[in-house]
């Protein structure tokens, strides 16, 4: 039995930790071979090294163009092809109110939550668009859909995501080049178990605070869940979904989680208009 990707070659940022390992891990476990480019040198390599023949690692800084002009280059040197970039690395960056936030932060935030994301699309297009095929993907949050669910200046850069996901897929459609975004809420991460409880290593202690708030009642979101999206959109299954944003949050955006007593007893419906304050038909 062949993988969903098998042959294929993927470039992944923030491919050291979190999201971005699932995302290797099960690429790899799909028949890819990955580019895993990560600031963490320790960490990539040694996830490079259990993947085996099927990914190498890549020192990236992504607020560097050349730094990520060499990992696309390294991807098509290594594997003698390029299908999948996602460009997965971001920070939480800069805290607090809008008052107090030094300016220097908000352009350390954005150089690698926006401008990290730009640099890997730009460098990507180079080269998916002569070879008309590719799959580009990048990582928002939540906290760019809807206000208060995450720092000001991550808010804007996620947020941003969404608007540069579909303008550059409206200009690389005609290439077939595929680009899509997807906005996770709450998985048990370092990124969130440092947010949260201000040590990277309580993943799992932040993971089961997460469950006990979570839409679905003691499930928290895993760094798998939004592996599987990537899957789902780089591979063959996702060949006609474009410029589109996929939110991955148990529902918590649409409200989910929260009490709805509407839903908890069957009253009849309202037919007359002019009853309890209905317009007149
Ligand atoms: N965990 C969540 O709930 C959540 C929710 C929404 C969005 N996200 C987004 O998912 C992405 C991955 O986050 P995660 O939760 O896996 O966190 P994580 O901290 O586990 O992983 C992030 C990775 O990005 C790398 N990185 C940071 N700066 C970099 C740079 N300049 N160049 C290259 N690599 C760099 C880090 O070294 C790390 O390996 C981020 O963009 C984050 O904003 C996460």
């Amino acid at each position: 039995m062949t993988g969903k990707l098998e042959g294929h070659a993927a470039l992944i940022t923030g491919g050291a930790s979190g999201l971005g390992e699932a995302t290797a891990r099960l690429f790899a476990q799909e028949g890819a071979r990955v580019v895993v480019a990560d600031i963490q040198d320790e960490r990539g390599e040694r996830i490079a090294g259990e993947l085996g023949d099927a990914a190498v690692f890549q020192h990236t800084n992504v607020s560097d163009e050349a730094s990520v002009a060499a990992a696309v280059d390294r991807a098509v040197k290594e594997f003698g092809r390029l299908d999948c970039v996602f460009a997965n690395a971001g920070i939480v960056g800069a805290m607090g109110p809008i008052d107090e936030t030094p300016v220097e932060e908000f352009d350390a935030t954005m150089s690698i939550n926006l401008r990290g994301v730009f640099l890997s699309m730009k460098h990507a297009a180079r080269v998916m668009k002569p070879q008309k095929s590719g799959v580009i993907l990048c990582t928002s949050s939540i906290a760019g859909l809807r206000g208060g669910l995450g720092p000001h200046v991550y808010a804007t850069a996620k947020a941003a995501l969404i608007g540069l996901t579909r303008n550059v897929a409206a200009e690389l459609a005609p290439f077939a080049v595929r680009v899509n975004c997807i906005a996770p809420g709450n998985m048990a991460t370092e990124m969130i178990a440092g947010l949260v409880t201000g040590d990277p290593d309580k993943v799992a202690e932040v993971g089961q605070a997460m469950a006990a708030g979570s839409p679905f009642p003691g499930r928290s979101g895993l760094p798998d869940d939004i592996a599987q999206a990537a899957l789902y959109l780089s591979s063959e299954a996702g060949a006609f979904v474009s410029g589109h944003t996929l939110v991955v949050d148990a529902g918590l955006t649409t409200g989910s989680g929260q009490a709805m007593p509407l839903f908890t007893s069957y009253s009849p419906m309202v037919r007359e208009a002019g009853r309890r304050g209905l317009p007149e038909a």
